[in-house]
């Protein structure tokens, strides 16, 4: 079971609809899935993602069920696993939607409509955005939750990634005061880390923002509970 549900589910009151923002390769969603969650949306900007996603649930399904290794070749097309995992495929096919494309699965993009979530899941995404940028999308999100539906998140603070700063990193201020790491040898790709003050702003506007966990390594996780 995902990391995230280990952690909350005696907070979880519905199990409708979860949305998974940078959902990568699925697997939270997967757990969320057999955790009873109906409809499951997952968005990421990686398009490649969409050729391996059912792959991936067939791995996953196989392991959880048989405790074991699925058939599954590199060759593989989806038609083909459809065929070998017909049952798969039929839950896969009713319970989940995937948007693996560089404009439709930013979340930036993401336009929500009326749509409503009990679940919101945006799991090392945020420290990608700037401070003003991050929080206008934790208040889209926010917003798009039912009543008593959960946000979870997780970002790269400072203190955790000044701890464990591998060789090649770096870690400044920018013309805006806030912290940023980047690799020297890729320094387009930014993390706009959380400090204390990004943290306590966002605590004193969301109330029931609680820490969940600091056990992963450059991470804090976060939950706030939609009232
Ligand atoms: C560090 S991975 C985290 C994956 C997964 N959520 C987890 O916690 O294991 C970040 C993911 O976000 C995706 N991503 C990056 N920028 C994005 C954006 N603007 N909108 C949606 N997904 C994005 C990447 O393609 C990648 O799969």
């Amino acid at each position: 079971m995902s990391h995230i549900l280990d952690k909350i589910k005696k907070d979880i009151k519905r199990t409708d609809k979860v949305i998974d923002f940078g959902c990568d390769d699925g697997l939270d969603l997967f757990s969320f899935h057999d955790f009873g969650f109906k409809i499951l949306i997952g968005l990421d900007t990686n398009e490649e993602l969409k050729y391996f996603i059912f792959k991936k649930f067939v791995q996953y399904k196989y392991e959880m069920d048989e405790n074991g290794f699925a058939d599954t070749r590199p060759k593989d097309r989806i038609v083909d696993l459809r065929k070998r995992y017909p049952k798969y495929w039929d839950e896969f096919d009713c319970c989940f939607s995937f948007i693996f494309d560089k404009k439709a699965g930013n979340i930036l993009n993401y336009n929500f409509g009326e749509e409503k979530y009990d679940f919101i899941i945006a799991s090392r995404l945020l420290h990608f955005f700037d401070r003003g940028r991050a929080e206008d999308q934790i208040e889209r999100l926010y917003d798009s939750l039912n009543t008593n539906g959960i946000f979870y998140f997780s970002v790269n603070t400072l203190d955790k990634t000044k701890k464990g700063l591998e060789k090649g990193w770096i870690i400044e201020r920018n013309s805006s005061g806030e912290y940023i790491g980047y690799n020297s040898e890729k320094p387009s790709n930014l993390w706009y880390l959380y400090d204390d003050l990004k943290l306590n702003y966002l605590q004193s506007k969301y109330k029931t923002l609680k820490s969940v966990s600091n056990d992963r390594s450059s991470e804090g996780q976060f939950v706030i509970i939609k009232n």
